[in-house]
Order: C-alpha cells, then sequence, then structure tokens
C-alpha cells in the first residue's frame, strides 16, 4: 500500500498522456497559438503502462487518463487494454474534451475503459467558441451520446466563470439531468497560463443559483473523491469540487504523473518526481523507488484561498499535470 507522511492512503493515478490540446479554454492556455505543437518528450505508452502496473501493484486502484486532450494519442486503446487485461479489477477512467470521442468511444470501451469525464461549459455554440476557440459543440454532444451508446459511465464537467457561462448553471444541470448524467461543478482553480482576470463561481454562488430553482440537499461527501454531492428533489445526483475549501485536501488519496514522466504529488506544489530515467529504464526497482519517493513527498494541502497573490498562484500548467 501506498500511504503519505500524512496517513493518506494513495490508491489514484492520474496519467497525463500529452500536453496538447485541440481546445484552447480560457481558463487552461488560451495564449498558446492553436498550431503550436511544442516538441514533446512523451514517454512512450508501452513503457508508461509498465510503470503503470507497477503502480497497480504498489496498491493502486484507479487509473484516471488525462492531457491535455488524451484523445489526441492514437494508440490510447492499446495502453487501457494492456492495464485492463493485467488487473482487470482496476477503475480506469478518461477525461476529455469529447472532440474526437464520437469516432473512438467504442474501440476505448472494447478496450476496457469504464468512466469518462467530458467539459460541457455551454450549450450555446457560439459561447463554446468564445471559450474554448473551437467550433466544437456539434461534436462535443455528438461525441456525449455516442459514449452513453456504448455503455461508458459519463460525467459532465462544467467550470463556471462569471460573466462568461454563469448563467448556463441551470441549463446545464437541466440538459445533464435529462440524459441521466451526473453533473460535477468545477471551481476555477487560479492558474498563471489563464486568461487574466477570471473570476470563477464559488461553491455558494453555485449553489445559491440552483437553489433559487430546485431545493436541494447535501448528501455526503463523494466517498475518497474530491465532490461534495448534492440532491434534488426528484433524485437528481450533482457534484462540486470546491478545492478552495478548506477540508479539500484531508482525503486526498492521489498522485499525478505527466506525459514525460514526472510524478507530480499534489497538483498546487511545484514538487516532483522525475521517473524519466527509471521508467525509460524498464527497471522495476527504479520506478517503485521513484513511485515511493513521491508519495513521501506529498504535501499536506494546498494553498489555493482567497487571500492568495498572483505570485502565489500556481504557475504549473493544467494541461502539463493534466488537471
Ligand atoms: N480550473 C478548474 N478546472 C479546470 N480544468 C482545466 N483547467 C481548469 C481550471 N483552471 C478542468 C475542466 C476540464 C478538465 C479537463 O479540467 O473542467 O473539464
Ligand atoms: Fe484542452 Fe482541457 Fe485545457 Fe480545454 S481545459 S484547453 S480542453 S486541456
Amino acid at each position: 500500500m501506498l500511504i503519505d507522511t500524512f496517513g493518506r492512503t494513495i490508491d489514484y493515478i492520474r496519467v497525463s498522456v500529452t500536453k496538447q490540446c485541440n481546445f484552447r479554454c480560457q481558463y487552461c492556455m488560451p495564449d498558446t497559438p492553436m498550431d503550436f505543437y511544442e516538441d514533446e518528450n512523451h514517454i512512450p505508452l508501452e513503457a508508461m503502462a509498465t510503470f503503470l502496473k507497477i503502480a497497480i501493484d504498489e496498491g493502486i486502484k484507479k487509473i484516471r487518463i488525462t492531457g491535455g486532450e488524451p484523445l489526441l494519442r492514437k494508440d490510447l486503446s492499446t495502453l487501457i487494454s494492456s492495464i485492463h487485461k493485467y488487473a482487470p479489477e482496476v477503475e480506469i477512467a478518461l477525461t476529455s474534451n469529447a472532440f474526437l470521442l464520437k469516432k473512438y468511444a467504442l474501440s476505448l470501451k472494447q478496450a476496457g475503459l469504464e468512466r469518462i469525464n467530458i467539459s460541457l461549459d455551454s450549450l450555446k455554440p457560439d459561447r463554446i467558441i468564445k471559450i474554448s476557440k473551437k467550433d466544437a459543440l456539434k461534436s462535443i454532444l455528438e461525441g456525449i451520446d455516442e459514449a452513453q451508446k456504448v455503455g461508458l459511465k459519463i460525467k459532465l464537467n462544467m467550470v463556471p466563470i462569471k460573466g462568461i457561462n454563469d448563467d448556463e448553471i441551470i441549463e446545464i444541470l437541466e440538459f445533464a439531468r435529462s440524459k441521466n448524467i451526473t453533473l460535477r461543478y468545477i471551481e476555477y482553480m487560479e492558474n498563471t497560463h489563464a486568461k487574466n482576470g477570471l473570476k470563477g463561481l464559488k461553491e455558494v454562488e453555485i449553489l445559491d443559483i440552483v437553489k433559487r430553482k430546485y431545493p436541494l440537499k447535501l448528501i455526503e461527501k463523494e466517498n475518497f473523491g474530491p465532490a461534495k454531492i448534492y440532491v434534488l428533489q426528484d433524485n437528481y445526483v450533482f457534484g462540486i469540487i470546491a478545492p478552495h475549501n478548506d477540508d479539500f485536501c484531508k482525503t486526498c488519496n492521489r498522485i499525478r504523473i505527466t506525459s514525460e514522466g514526472t510524478i507530480c504529488p499534489c497538483l498546487y506544489y511545484q514538487e516532483s518526481v522525475d521517473a524519466k530515467p527509471a521508467i525509460l529504464s524498464r527497471s522495476t526497482k527504479q520506478m517503485k523507488d521513484a513511485l515511493l519517493e513521491s508519495v513521501q513527498n506529498k504535501p499536506e494541502k494546498n494553498l489555493w484561498n482567497e487571500e492568495m497573490k498572483t505570485d502565489e498562484i500556481s504557475a504549473r500548467a493544467f494541461y502539463y499535470t493534466g488537471g
């Protein structure tokens, strides 16, 4: 078992398979030119699979594949099926913007993918263009339908931003409910790569808007997850991820690895372990050591709070660490 110095069991790893993305979301990397493709020093996915199998042997029970946009890596189904065959009991999930999902949903499901989280920040085509710089709404909606059709479990993610999409909080909830899909609102996390001046809605503000239309009840904190779960009177369940809340980090069970093989024990902190040489060496001992070192380095909590100054906000890009 992987247990950190604060007694938390680490059984969840998020794997970013690429920094590249076909979107340029305002809260993520709006200023990176669309045609900019940084030369990446990707870990080959077959070597990443070997590392993940070692992580599974050490106690990892859930793997989430993220990016950038993970579906830009063509051999993703091979990575998934390799892990799934090795450990069918390990849950494999994906976070995607869904632009390419219609094409890949079936092969991902057949490879052993269980769940997918899809970003959906607006249901207005022009607004999606404004938020993500891509005329993508039609493809996203088709991707959602296809994922549902092939039997993937789906969650939708919305990041409500003041003056941008906060007037769609109810519409998106109703859309998700009509499709019987769980929605999670995610508080905007400040970072230096995002568009200047973005103001995200905090949990209480989101709840106030929902409550005005639908009476709701807090059920519980998601089991071993970062979301708080609410239920409407008709039993529709949704969640809010609020990393600005004080108790957010107490139950953190996760670490992250980037597409270049850097293990990050916390999204906020710059501390990391370069596991690339270990992974490329294919040495089980070296990979295990890198993993244990990162768990030992896991800090107690993040520093997102109201008083944070600009020079203190996270400088590490979400598209690098995988959000
Ligand atoms: N704040 C909150 N959520 C973010 N995401 C990406 N960047 C941020 C940010 N700065 C989330 C989006 C998307 C997922 C990939 O990560 O919700 O769905
Ligand atoms: Fe791409 Fe996701 Fe970042 Fe948007 S938030 S630019 S979809 S990686």
